[in-house]
């Protein structure tokens, strides 16, 4: 069943856990992730970067995901990550993506809210929930990310910037990193409480691989219902397959496909576990 974040990410806010966003750029990525979350029986979100255009077309992911969310018993929402561009969220809502994520963080604070505020009013006439960024996260190890300079969220700006655009969800960021830390993890607990006290929508985590379980946990109890996961499920999955190629190099293609969503799905179980348990 597809559905919107509103309801899954409402009822995570409640009951103080979060719902994974995991990553997908092939068929099999996108069977891991869904698998997962069947043997798991947790809601998940399928996130889609608009970098991987290349990989897939929207209609293409909508048709994979719909065709396996019917097999699952549990909520799945098709979210389209990380979008700068107007059109491609337009054809997003078109091909059945149930939400949209609206990606101006590299705009000023007023051009940000502007785009935002006219995305959400196409969105939500049609059901479609959105998320925007205020911020902007720095790039770790194995991410490939745009390149960006660490910009905490300003909890005053966060509250305006909800009030006037009627986002649904908001990316903050308050440390984490797109890709794997490369040195200790830094997130300002004291940002994000701020921000928390001051907007009652639920909270984004962007950059979820390699965070610690301890700091989940803290994100979580102070808003976090919605966690992103890339990195880490593209660099487990490509290394545990690197082995098996090294020891077996007579691997059949259809083989090395099977392999990939056992590993992915490794990744995934792993996230969800630790955002239920937090
Ligand atoms: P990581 O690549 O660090 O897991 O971050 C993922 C992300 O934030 C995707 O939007």
């Amino acid at each position: 069943m597809l559905v919107n974040l509103s309801s899954m990410l409402k009822d995570a806010h409640l009951k103080k856990h979060a719902i994974g966003s995991f990553n997908v750029y092939n068929f099999e990525t996108i069977k891991g992730v869904l698998e997962s979350a069947d043997e798991l029986k947790k809601p998940v979100i399928v996130a889609f970067g608009e970098k991987y255009l290349g990989n897939m077309d929207l209609n293409t992911v909508y048709a994979v995901v719909n065709s396996l969310a019917k097999n699952i018993s549990t909520p799945v929402a098709l979210h389209l990550d990380h979008c700068k561009s107007f059109e491609h969220i337009i054809q997003a809502i078109r091909a059945g993506f149930t939400s949209v994520m609206f990606d101006g963080s590299s705009l000023s604070f007023e051009e940000n809210l502007r785009k935002t505020a006219q995305i959400v009013s196409i969105a939500h006439a049609v059901g479609v929930t959105v998320e925007a960024e205020l911020g902007a996260l720095s790039r770790g190890d194995y991410s490939n990310e745009d390149e960006g300079k660490q910009i905490y969220t300003d909890p005053d700006q966060a509250e305006e910037f909800v009030k006037k655009t009627e986002v649904d969800a908001l990316a903050v960021s308050i440390g984490t990193v797109h890709g794997m830390y490369k040195g200790e993890p830094k997130i300002d607990i004291g940002v994000l409480k701020a921000i928390s006290s001051k907007i009652d929508i639920p909270l984004v985590l962007h950059g979820g691989s390699g965070t610690p379980q301890a700091t989940i946990k803290e994100c979580i109890y102070n808003g976090i219902c919605k966690i992103n996961v890339n990195t880490e499920i593209s660099m487990y999955t490509v290394n545990k397959i690197k082995g098996a190629l090294k020891s077996d190099t007579n691997y059949h293609l259809s083989k090395v496909s099977l392999m990939e969503v056992k590993y992915v799905k490794e990744v995934v179980k792993k996230y969800m576990n630790m955002f239920y348990d937090a």
